[in-house]
């Protein structure tokens, strides 16, 4: 502990203390080589802090691959979709990829989404008991 005390307080202090840091902006011309030798870790340094800053706090676009519905009733706030169980028949099988063109009904497209990103969705089949 007594080391990082004394680097804090005596090492950090002389280095800042012993930074070439001109009084005006006119002053940054005049630095020799060796000056700015001498200021570029600091420079760096809060260079590095500054960029990160802002990267952390910079508003990051949404990639549309974190969006499970891509193109299905994108104009509705919610999709909901109503099916009579009268309606339902011996067997029906319901998209959960949400990559179906005739969605609500799975068409397949869940094998080539699968295929493309490694994934292992596939629909939700209803089917009435003694159903082929
Ligand atoms: S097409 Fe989406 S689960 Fe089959």
């Amino acid at each position: 502990m007594e080391v990082l005390s004394h680097f804090v307080r005596v090492s950090i202090s002389e280095y800042f203390r012993n930074l070439p840091v001109p009084d005006s902006f006119v002053g940054f011309a005049r630095l020799t080589g060796t000056e700015w030798l001498t200021l570029l870790p600091f420079v760096g340094t809060v260079s590095l802090l500054i960029y990160v800053t802002i990267q952390a706090f910079k508003a990051k676009p949404v990639p549309e691959d974190t969006k499970v519905n891509r193109k299905i009733q994108k104009e509705s706030s919610k999709v909901v979709n109503m099916v009579d169980i009268e309606d339902l028949g011996d067997k029906v099988s319901y998209c959960r990829c949400w990559r179906s063109k005739k969605f609500p009904l799975c068409d397949g497209s869940h094998t080539k989404h699968n295929e493309e990103t490694g994934d292992n969705v596939g629909p939700l089949v209803l089917k009435r008991k003694g159903a082929a």
